[in-house]
Protein backbone atom coordinates (compact mmCIF):
# COMPACT_ATOMS: atom_id res chain seq x y z
CA UNK A 1 0.00 0.00 0.00
CA UNK A 2 1.26 3.60 -0.96
CA UNK A 3 1.52 6.04 1.79
CA UNK A 4 -1.33 8.31 1.82
CA UNK A 5 1.14 11.33 2.06
CA UNK A 6 2.79 10.52 -1.19
CA UNK A 7 2.32 13.90 -3.32
CA UNK A 8 2.18 13.60 -7.21
CA UNK A 9 2.37 15.95 -10.38
CA UNK A 10 1.80 15.80 -14.09
CA UNK A 11 3.18 17.96 -16.75
CA UNK A 12 0.98 17.72 -19.88
CA UNK A 13 2.40 18.96 -23.35
CA UNK A 14 0.41 17.92 -26.49
CA UNK A 15 -3.57 17.86 -27.67
CA UNK A 16 -6.86 17.20 -25.68
CA UNK A 17 -5.88 13.34 -26.04
CA UNK A 18 -2.85 13.77 -24.08
CA UNK A 19 -4.38 16.25 -21.72
CA UNK A 20 -7.47 13.27 -21.14
CA UNK A 21 -4.56 10.90 -20.51
CA UNK A 22 -3.26 13.05 -18.16
CA UNK A 23 -6.46 13.31 -16.05
CA UNK A 24 -6.72 9.18 -16.26
CA UNK A 25 -3.64 8.98 -14.67
CA UNK A 26 -4.41 11.43 -11.60
CA UNK A 27 -7.59 9.13 -11.03
CA UNK A 28 -5.51 6.21 -10.99
CA UNK A 29 -2.72 8.28 -8.18
CA UNK A 30 -5.84 9.39 -6.40
CA UNK A 31 -7.12 5.99 -5.87
CA UNK A 32 -3.65 4.55 -4.90
CA UNK A 33 -3.92 7.75 -2.11
CA UNK A 34 -1.77 9.88 -4.11
CA UNK A 35 -2.18 13.82 -3.35
CA UNK A 36 -2.15 16.32 -6.21
CA UNK A 37 0.47 19.27 -6.06
CA UNK A 38 1.31 21.98 -8.15
CA UNK A 39 4.92 22.28 -6.67
CA UNK A 40 7.61 20.09 -8.35
CA UNK A 41 10.12 20.44 -5.19
CA UNK A 42 6.85 18.97 -2.91
CA UNK A 43 6.50 15.85 -5.27
CA UNK A 44 7.43 11.97 -4.34
CA UNK A 45 6.52 10.94 -8.38
CA UNK A 46 6.58 13.71 -11.61
CA UNK A 47 5.52 12.59 -14.57
CA UNK A 48 5.86 14.11 -17.66
CA UNK A 49 3.36 13.09 -20.40
CA UNK A 50 4.82 14.34 -23.85
CA UNK A 51 4.02 15.25 -27.46
CA UNK A 52 6.17 14.39 -30.69
CA UNK A 53 3.51 16.19 -33.49
CA UNK A 54 6.28 19.40 -33.85
CA UNK A 55 9.72 20.26 -32.78
CA UNK A 56 8.96 22.66 -30.50
CA UNK A 57 7.25 20.30 -28.15
CA UNK A 58 10.03 17.75 -28.29
CA UNK A 59 12.39 20.89 -27.04
CA UNK A 60 10.01 21.38 -23.71
CA UNK A 61 10.49 18.09 -23.03
CA UNK A 62 14.12 17.96 -22.57
CA UNK A 63 14.25 21.19 -21.44
CA UNK A 64 12.30 20.30 -17.91
CA UNK A 65 14.19 17.01 -18.14
CA UNK A 66 17.56 19.22 -17.14
CA UNK A 67 15.84 20.46 -14.73
CA UNK A 68 14.66 17.71 -13.35
CA UNK A 69 18.22 16.36 -12.81
CA UNK A 70 18.84 18.70 -9.77
CA UNK A 71 15.93 17.91 -8.13
CA UNK A 72 16.38 14.44 -8.01
CA UNK A 73 20.04 14.78 -6.68
CA UNK A 74 18.22 16.91 -3.89
CA UNK A 75 15.68 14.29 -3.12
CA UNK A 76 17.20 10.56 -4.48
CA UNK A 77 13.76 9.26 -3.01
CA UNK A 78 11.64 11.16 -6.01
CA UNK A 79 10.71 8.73 -8.98
CA UNK A 80 10.74 10.36 -12.27
CA UNK A 81 8.44 8.90 -15.20
CA UNK A 82 8.27 9.87 -18.56
CA UNK A 83 5.17 8.62 -21.07
CA UNK A 84 3.37 10.07 -24.12
CA UNK A 85 3.83 10.49 -27.39
CA UNK A 86 7.85 10.93 -27.63
CA UNK A 87 7.89 8.18 -25.93
CA UNK A 88 6.63 5.69 -28.74
CA UNK A 89 9.84 6.27 -30.81
CA UNK A 90 12.42 3.82 -29.59
CA UNK A 91 15.11 6.72 -30.92
CA UNK A 92 13.82 8.94 -28.23
CA UNK A 93 13.73 6.13 -25.53
CA UNK A 94 17.55 5.29 -26.26
CA UNK A 95 18.58 9.18 -25.74
CA UNK A 96 16.94 8.88 -22.69
CA UNK A 97 18.72 5.78 -21.42
CA UNK A 98 21.53 7.63 -22.67
CA UNK A 99 21.58 10.97 -21.42
CA UNK A 100 19.07 11.42 -18.65
CA UNK A 101 19.85 8.25 -16.66
CA UNK A 102 18.12 9.44 -13.83
CA UNK A 103 14.94 9.05 -14.76
CA UNK A 104 13.14 6.12 -13.10
CA UNK A 105 10.15 5.16 -16.05
CA UNK A 106 9.30 4.85 -19.27
CA UNK A 107 5.96 4.21 -20.46
CA UNK A 108 3.90 4.78 -23.38
CA UNK A 109 0.37 6.09 -25.06
CA UNK A 110 -1.05 2.59 -24.94
CA UNK A 111 -0.59 1.51 -21.19
CA UNK A 112 -1.36 3.77 -18.93
CA UNK A 113 -3.73 1.92 -17.17
CA UNK A 114 -0.28 -0.06 -15.73
CA UNK A 115 0.80 2.94 -14.10
CA UNK A 116 0.24 1.36 -10.64
CA UNK A 117 2.16 -1.78 -11.51
CA UNK A 118 5.02 -0.04 -12.96
CA UNK A 119 5.32 2.25 -9.59
CA UNK A 120 5.16 -0.86 -7.66
CA UNK A 121 7.74 -2.81 -9.28
CA UNK A 122 10.08 0.67 -9.41
CA UNK A 123 9.96 0.60 -5.88
CA UNK A 124 11.10 -3.10 -5.65
CA UNK A 125 13.91 -2.31 -8.42
CA UNK A 126 16.60 0.72 -8.68
CA UNK A 127 16.99 0.34 -12.40
CA UNK A 128 15.17 2.53 -15.00
CA UNK A 129 11.93 0.69 -15.93
CA UNK A 130 10.83 0.73 -19.86
CA UNK A 131 7.47 -0.67 -20.74
CA UNK A 132 6.02 0.34 -24.00
CA UNK A 133 3.52 -1.27 -26.21
CA UNK A 134 3.86 -1.15 -30.31
CA UNK A 135 -0.22 -1.21 -30.01
CA UNK A 136 -3.10 -0.70 -27.95
CA UNK A 137 -4.75 -4.66 -28.25
CA UNK A 138 -7.98 -4.29 -26.63
CA UNK A 139 -9.88 -0.94 -25.50
CA UNK A 140 -9.27 -0.82 -21.48
CA UNK A 141 -12.56 0.53 -19.85
CA UNK A 142 -13.39 2.09 -16.54
CA UNK A 143 -10.07 3.63 -15.72
CA UNK A 144 -10.65 6.48 -13.26
CA UNK A 145 -10.51 10.21 -14.45
CA UNK A 146 -9.86 13.29 -12.04
CA UNK A 147 -11.38 15.79 -14.26
CA UNK A 148 -9.76 19.21 -14.08
CA UNK A 149 -13.58 21.15 -13.78
CA UNK A 150 -16.77 19.88 -12.43
CA UNK A 151 -18.83 21.07 -14.99
CA UNK A 152 -17.31 19.76 -18.82
CA UNK A 153 -15.14 16.73 -19.51
CA UNK A 154 -13.31 15.20 -22.66
CA UNK A 155 -14.44 11.76 -23.50
CA UNK A 156 -12.88 9.78 -25.74
CA UNK A 157 -14.88 7.99 -28.41
CA UNK A 158 -11.73 6.58 -30.41
CA UNK A 159 -8.28 5.95 -30.36
CA UNK A 160 -5.49 6.41 -32.81
CA UNK A 161 -5.25 7.31 -36.51
CA UNK A 162 -5.74 5.52 -39.59
CA UNK A 163 -5.38 8.37 -41.62
CA UNK A 164 -1.42 8.47 -42.11
CA UNK A 165 -1.14 12.71 -43.23
CA UNK A 166 2.38 12.59 -44.47
CA UNK A 167 3.95 14.81 -42.21
CA UNK A 168 2.00 13.41 -39.10
CA UNK A 169 3.42 11.65 -36.36
CA UNK A 170 0.64 10.56 -34.67
CA UNK A 171 -0.70 7.12 -36.29
CA UNK A 172 2.50 6.06 -34.95
CA UNK A 173 2.49 7.04 -31.49
CA UNK A 174 -1.22 6.18 -30.97
CA UNK A 175 -1.89 3.22 -32.99
CA UNK A 176 -4.37 1.90 -35.46
CA UNK A 177 -7.78 3.47 -35.23
CA UNK A 178 -10.00 1.88 -32.62
CA UNK A 179 -13.58 3.06 -31.47
CA UNK A 180 -15.21 2.70 -28.36
CA UNK A 181 -18.66 0.63 -28.16
CA UNK A 182 -21.48 3.35 -27.73
CA UNK A 183 -22.89 1.61 -24.74
CA UNK A 184 -19.48 2.41 -22.61
CA UNK A 185 -19.39 6.20 -23.94
CA UNK A 186 -22.94 6.44 -23.16
CA UNK A 187 -22.94 4.89 -19.95
CA UNK A 188 -19.79 7.30 -19.38
CA UNK A 189 -21.94 10.22 -20.18
CA UNK A 190 -24.86 9.68 -18.18
CA UNK A 191 -22.48 8.90 -15.22
CA UNK A 192 -21.06 12.29 -15.47
CA UNK A 193 -24.48 13.97 -16.48
CA UNK A 194 -25.70 12.31 -12.61
CA UNK A 195 -22.31 13.75 -11.35
CA UNK A 196 -23.30 17.15 -12.26
CA UNK A 197 -21.49 17.33 -15.84
CA UNK A 198 -23.04 20.09 -18.24
CA UNK A 199 -20.55 19.82 -20.94
CA UNK A 200 -18.76 16.80 -23.12
CA UNK A 201 -16.51 17.28 -25.84
CA UNK A 202 -16.10 14.02 -27.65
CA UNK A 203 -12.55 13.40 -28.75
CA UNK A 204 -11.27 11.51 -31.71
CA UNK A 205 -8.10 12.09 -34.37
CA UNK A 206 -10.74 11.83 -37.12
CA UNK A 207 -14.94 11.76 -35.20
CA UNK A 208 -15.85 11.81 -38.34
CA UNK A 209 -14.77 8.04 -39.17
CA UNK A 210 -16.13 6.66 -35.87
CA UNK A 211 -17.86 3.53 -35.58
CA UNK A 212 -15.65 1.98 -39.21
CA UNK A 213 -13.69 -0.20 -36.86
CA UNK A 214 -17.12 -1.94 -34.82
CA UNK A 215 -19.18 -4.97 -35.81
CA UNK A 216 -22.38 -2.73 -35.97
CA UNK A 217 -23.16 -0.12 -38.15
CA UNK A 218 -23.23 2.70 -36.07
CA UNK A 219 -21.92 6.27 -37.35
CA UNK A 220 -20.83 9.38 -35.38
CA UNK A 221 -24.16 11.26 -36.69
CA UNK A 222 -25.96 8.03 -34.79
CA UNK A 223 -23.53 8.17 -31.77
CA UNK A 224 -24.89 12.36 -31.23
CA UNK A 225 -28.56 11.40 -31.91
CA UNK A 226 -27.87 8.61 -28.70
CA UNK A 227 -25.68 11.20 -26.37
CA UNK A 228 -27.71 14.01 -27.54
CA UNK A 229 -30.58 12.13 -25.62
CA UNK A 230 -28.88 12.23 -22.41
CA UNK A 231 -30.95 14.17 -19.94
CA UNK A 232 -28.51 16.64 -17.58
CA UNK A 233 -25.98 17.25 -20.87
CA UNK A 234 -26.72 20.47 -22.05
CA UNK A 235 -24.00 20.96 -24.89
CA UNK A 236 -22.30 18.41 -26.96
CA UNK A 237 -18.63 19.34 -28.65
CA UNK A 238 -16.18 17.08 -30.90
CA UNK A 239 -12.98 17.35 -31.78
CA UNK A 240 -11.73 16.94 -34.60
CA UNK A 241 -13.31 16.18 -37.86
CA UNK A 242 -10.77 15.09 -41.14
CA UNK A 243 -12.68 16.93 -44.20
CA UNK A 244 -13.10 13.69 -46.30
CA UNK A 245 -15.72 11.97 -43.93
CA UNK A 246 -17.96 14.87 -43.11
CA UNK A 247 -20.94 13.16 -44.51
CA UNK A 248 -24.25 15.24 -44.92
CA UNK A 249 -25.64 12.72 -42.65
CA UNK A 250 -23.45 14.93 -39.77
CA UNK A 251 -24.47 18.24 -41.00
CA UNK A 252 -28.09 17.09 -40.73
CA UNK A 253 -27.29 15.55 -36.92
CA UNK A 254 -25.23 18.81 -35.90
CA UNK A 255 -28.30 21.02 -37.07
CA UNK A 256 -30.84 18.55 -35.29
CA UNK A 257 -29.75 18.02 -32.41
CA UNK A 258 -30.12 20.63 -30.16
CA UNK A 259 -26.80 20.03 -27.54
CA UNK A 260 -24.61 19.91 -30.16
CA UNK A 261 -22.83 23.22 -30.33
CA UNK A 262 -22.82 25.12 -33.63
CA UNK A 263 -18.59 24.54 -33.92
CA UNK A 264 -16.79 22.38 -36.49
CA UNK A 265 -13.20 22.49 -35.96
CA UNK A 266 -12.60 21.44 -39.73
CA UNK A 267 -8.66 21.41 -40.24
CA UNK A 268 -7.46 21.87 -44.02
CA UNK A 269 -3.98 22.17 -43.94
CA UNK A 270 -2.82 23.97 -47.06
CA UNK A 271 -4.42 25.43 -49.92
CA UNK A 272 -2.68 24.09 -52.96
CA UNK A 273 -4.74 20.41 -54.54
CA UNK A 274 -0.69 19.90 -55.06
CA UNK A 275 0.16 20.27 -51.65
CA UNK A 276 -2.94 18.51 -50.48
CA UNK A 277 -1.85 15.18 -52.75
CA UNK A 278 1.63 15.20 -51.03
CA UNK A 279 -0.15 15.73 -47.60
CA UNK A 280 -2.24 13.04 -48.42
CA UNK A 281 -5.44 14.59 -47.04
CA UNK A 282 -7.91 12.90 -49.79
CA UNK A 283 -9.87 16.01 -50.48
CA UNK A 284 -9.14 18.98 -53.11
CA UNK A 285 -9.32 22.73 -52.28
CA UNK A 286 -12.38 22.65 -54.72
CA UNK A 287 -14.20 20.04 -52.39
CA UNK A 288 -13.07 21.47 -48.75
CA UNK A 289 -14.86 25.29 -50.03
CA UNK A 290 -17.73 23.34 -51.31
CA UNK A 291 -18.07 21.33 -48.03
CA UNK A 292 -17.84 24.75 -45.82
CA UNK A 293 -20.52 26.41 -48.26
CA UNK A 294 -22.91 23.32 -47.31
CA UNK A 295 -22.01 24.11 -44.16
CA UNK A 296 -22.49 27.38 -43.63
CA UNK A 297 -25.95 26.92 -45.85
CA UNK A 298 -27.35 23.99 -43.24
CA UNK A 299 -25.89 25.75 -40.43
CA UNK A 300 -25.77 29.90 -40.63
CA UNK A 301 -24.62 30.77 -37.35
CA UNK A 302 -21.69 27.79 -37.19
CA UNK A 303 -18.31 29.20 -36.10
CA UNK A 304 -15.82 27.33 -38.00
CA UNK A 305 -12.19 26.93 -37.21
CA UNK A 306 -8.99 25.16 -38.48
CA UNK A 307 -5.63 24.33 -38.87
CA UNK A 308 -2.87 25.30 -41.34
CA UNK A 309 0.70 24.77 -42.06
CA UNK A 310 2.68 26.76 -44.23
CA UNK A 311 6.34 25.38 -45.34
CA UNK A 312 5.01 21.96 -46.32
CA UNK A 313 8.29 20.57 -48.54
CA UNK A 314 7.64 21.73 -52.31
CA UNK A 315 5.61 24.54 -51.34
CA UNK A 316 5.76 27.31 -54.02
CA UNK A 317 4.64 31.33 -53.36
CA UNK A 318 1.64 30.37 -55.61
CA UNK A 319 0.92 27.08 -53.79
CA UNK A 320 0.80 29.60 -50.37
CA UNK A 321 -1.63 31.57 -52.37
CA UNK A 322 -4.30 29.10 -52.75
CA UNK A 323 -3.89 29.03 -48.69
CA UNK A 324 -4.81 32.09 -48.24
CA UNK A 325 -7.14 32.38 -50.92
CA UNK A 326 -8.87 29.40 -48.98
CA UNK A 327 -8.92 31.81 -45.40
CA UNK A 328 -10.41 34.43 -47.74
CA UNK A 329 -13.03 32.38 -48.97
CA UNK A 330 -13.84 30.37 -45.85
CA UNK A 331 -14.01 33.24 -43.52
CA UNK A 332 -12.49 31.22 -40.36
CA UNK A 333 -13.34 32.34 -36.92
CA UNK A 334 -10.11 31.13 -36.37
CA UNK A 335 -7.45 28.84 -36.65
CA UNK A 336 -4.17 27.23 -35.53
CA UNK A 337 -1.51 27.96 -37.90
CA UNK A 338 1.68 25.80 -37.77
CA UNK A 339 5.01 26.19 -39.49
CA UNK A 340 5.69 22.63 -41.08
CA UNK A 341 7.93 20.86 -38.96
CA UNK A 342 9.82 17.76 -39.52
CA UNK A 343 9.35 14.36 -38.04
CA UNK A 344 11.53 11.76 -38.71
CA UNK A 345 9.47 8.40 -39.89
CA UNK A 346 7.16 10.30 -41.64
CA UNK A 347 7.20 10.45 -45.48
CA UNK A 348 7.22 13.95 -45.71
CA UNK A 349 10.43 14.21 -43.71
CA UNK A 350 12.28 12.41 -46.89
CA UNK A 351 10.54 15.07 -49.21
CA UNK A 352 12.75 16.99 -51.64
CA UNK A 353 12.19 20.57 -51.30
CA UNK A 354 12.50 21.55 -48.25
CA UNK A 355 11.45 25.53 -47.35
CA UNK A 356 13.95 26.97 -45.52
CA UNK A 357 12.70 28.37 -41.98
CA UNK A 358 12.84 32.25 -43.14
CA UNK A 359 10.59 31.75 -46.18
CA UNK A 360 8.24 29.75 -43.86
CA UNK A 361 8.22 32.71 -41.34
CA UNK A 362 7.54 35.14 -43.89
CA UNK A 363 4.57 33.23 -44.95
CA UNK A 364 3.03 32.39 -41.57
CA UNK A 365 3.28 36.44 -40.96
CA UNK A 366 1.42 36.95 -44.08
CA UNK A 367 -0.95 34.19 -43.23
CA UNK A 368 -1.84 35.67 -39.85
CA UNK A 369 -2.01 39.35 -41.36
CA UNK A 370 -4.71 38.22 -43.46
CA UNK A 371 -6.69 35.53 -40.87
CA UNK A 372 -6.77 38.17 -38.10
CA UNK A 373 -8.88 40.62 -39.49
CA UNK A 374 -10.91 38.23 -40.40
CA UNK A 375 -11.53 36.53 -36.69
CA UNK A 376 -11.84 40.19 -35.71
CA UNK A 377 -14.82 41.05 -38.08
CA UNK A 378 -16.37 37.60 -37.01
CA UNK A 379 -16.67 38.33 -33.78
CA UNK A 380 -17.75 41.96 -34.38
CA UNK A 381 -20.89 40.68 -36.12
CA UNK A 382 -21.80 38.97 -32.41
CA UNK A 383 -21.97 43.19 -30.85
CA UNK A 384 -25.01 43.35 -28.73
CA UNK A 385 -26.44 40.21 -29.18
CA UNK A 386 -26.94 38.12 -25.94
CA UNK A 387 -24.70 35.21 -25.82
CA UNK A 388 -25.27 31.69 -23.98
CA UNK A 389 -22.17 31.46 -21.81
CA UNK A 390 -20.99 28.02 -19.46
CA UNK A 391 -19.20 29.92 -16.96
CA UNK A 392 -15.85 28.82 -16.53
CA UNK A 393 -13.45 30.20 -14.06
CA UNK A 394 -12.13 33.88 -12.37
CA UNK A 395 -9.83 36.14 -14.12
CA UNK A 396 -6.32 35.17 -13.12
CA UNK A 397 -5.96 38.95 -12.38
CA UNK A 398 -9.24 40.21 -11.07
CA UNK A 399 -11.92 37.53 -9.36
CA UNK A 400 -14.68 39.50 -10.55
CA UNK A 401 -14.13 38.98 -13.83
CA UNK A 402 -15.47 35.62 -14.90
CA UNK A 403 -15.05 33.91 -18.13
CA UNK A 404 -16.58 31.38 -20.03
CA UNK A 405 -17.60 29.80 -23.77
CA UNK A 406 -20.22 30.41 -25.98
CA UNK A 407 -21.80 27.71 -27.65
CA UNK A 408 -19.62 28.32 -30.74
CA UNK A 409 -16.61 28.42 -28.63
CA UNK A 410 -15.56 31.85 -28.28
CA UNK A 411 -14.24 33.32 -24.83
CA UNK A 412 -16.45 35.89 -23.03
CA UNK A 413 -14.96 37.71 -20.13
CA UNK A 414 -17.85 39.39 -17.99
CA UNK A 415 -18.57 40.57 -14.49
CA UNK A 416 -20.30 38.19 -12.20
CA UNK A 417 -20.31 36.35 -8.69
CA UNK A 418 -18.09 32.96 -8.35
CA UNK A 419 -20.91 30.91 -7.38
CA UNK A 420 -21.93 31.43 -10.98
CA UNK A 421 -18.99 28.80 -12.29
CA UNK A 422 -20.29 25.54 -13.92
CA UNK A 423 -23.80 27.52 -14.87
CA UNK A 424 -24.85 28.61 -17.71
CA UNK A 425 -25.82 32.36 -18.20
CA UNK A 426 -26.95 34.85 -20.82
CA UNK A 427 -24.23 37.70 -20.98
CA UNK A 428 -24.86 40.79 -23.74
CA UNK A 429 -21.50 41.10 -25.61
CA UNK A 430 -20.86 44.96 -25.92
CA UNK A 431 -17.31 44.47 -27.23
CA UNK A 432 -15.40 42.25 -29.41
CA UNK A 433 -11.76 41.93 -30.16
CA UNK A 434 -10.04 39.69 -31.78
CA UNK A 435 -9.80 36.88 -29.35
CA UNK A 436 -12.40 37.50 -26.38
CA UNK A 437 -15.71 38.70 -26.30
CA UNK A 438 -16.52 41.07 -23.61
CA UNK A 439 -20.25 41.65 -22.22
CA UNK A 440 -22.54 41.78 -18.97
CA UNK A 441 -24.95 38.69 -17.65
CA UNK A 442 -28.53 39.73 -18.48
CA UNK A 443 -31.89 38.45 -18.04
CA UNK A 444 -33.39 39.23 -21.09
CA UNK A 445 -32.76 38.57 -25.05
N1 LIG B 1 -6.17 14.64 -35.98
C1 LIG B 1 -6.25 16.02 -36.04
C2 LIG B 1 -5.08 16.81 -35.52
C3 LIG B 1 -3.81 16.19 -35.19
S1 LIG B 1 -2.41 17.12 -34.85
C4 LIG B 1 -6.55 16.38 -37.48
O1 LIG B 1 -6.31 15.63 -38.37
O2 LIG B 1 -7.04 17.46 -37.66
C5 LIG B 1 -2.93 18.79 -34.81
C6 LIG B 1 -2.40 19.62 -35.91
O3 LIG B 1 -0.99 19.68 -35.87
C7 LIG B 1 -2.71 19.14 -37.31
O4 LIG B 1 -4.00 19.46 -37.73
C8 LIG B 1 -1.66 19.85 -38.13
O5 LIG B 1 -2.11 21.12 -38.56
C9 LIG B 1 -0.51 20.04 -37.14
N2 LIG B 1 0.63 19.20 -37.48
C10 LIG B 1 0.70 17.85 -37.47
N3 LIG B 1 1.92 17.44 -37.87
C11 LIG B 1 2.64 18.57 -38.14
C12 LIG B 1 3.97 18.80 -38.59
N4 LIG B 1 4.80 17.80 -38.88
N5 LIG B 1 4.37 20.09 -38.75
C13 LIG B 1 3.54 21.11 -38.48
N6 LIG B 1 2.28 20.94 -38.05
C14 LIG B 1 1.83 19.68 -37.87
FE1 LIG C 1 -2.39 13.28 -38.15
FE2 LIG C 1 -3.85 13.27 -40.33
FE3 LIG C 1 -4.37 11.52 -38.40
FE4 LIG C 1 -4.90 14.09 -38.03
S1 LIG C 1 -5.86 12.76 -39.54
S2 LIG C 1 -3.87 12.71 -36.60
S3 LIG C 1 -3.26 15.11 -39.13
S4 LIG C 1 -2.54 11.60 -39.66
FE1 LIG D 1 0.97 15.38 -29.62
FE2 LIG D 1 0.41 12.87 -29.36
FE3 LIG D 1 -1.54 14.64 -29.34
S1 LIG D 1 1.91 13.73 -30.74
S2 LIG D 1 -0.74 16.26 -30.63
S3 LIG D 1 0.06 14.46 -27.85
S4 LIG D 1 -1.64 12.58 -30.16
Amino acid sequence: MINSSKRYTILTWGCQMNEHDSEKMSGILESLGYINTDKKEEADLIILNTCLVRENAEFKVYGNLGELKALKRENPDLIIAICGCMMQKKEIRDIIKEKYKFVDIIFGTHNIHKLPELIANHNQHTRMIIDVWEDAGNIVEGIPAKRKYGFKAFVNIMYGCNNFCSYCIVPYTRGREKSREPEDIVNEIKNLADEGFKEVTLLGQNVNSYGKSLDSKITFADLLYLINDIDGIERIRFMTSHPKDLSDELIYAIKKCNKVCEHIHLPFQAGSNKILKLMNRKYTKEQYLELVKKIKDEIPNISLTTDIIVGFPGETEEDFMETIDIVKKAEFDSAFTFLYSIREGTPAAKMENQIPEEIKHKRLKKLLDVLNPISHDKNSQLLNTVQEVLVEETSKTDSTILSGRTRTSKLVHFEGDTDLIGKIVKVKINNTKTWTLEGTITNGE
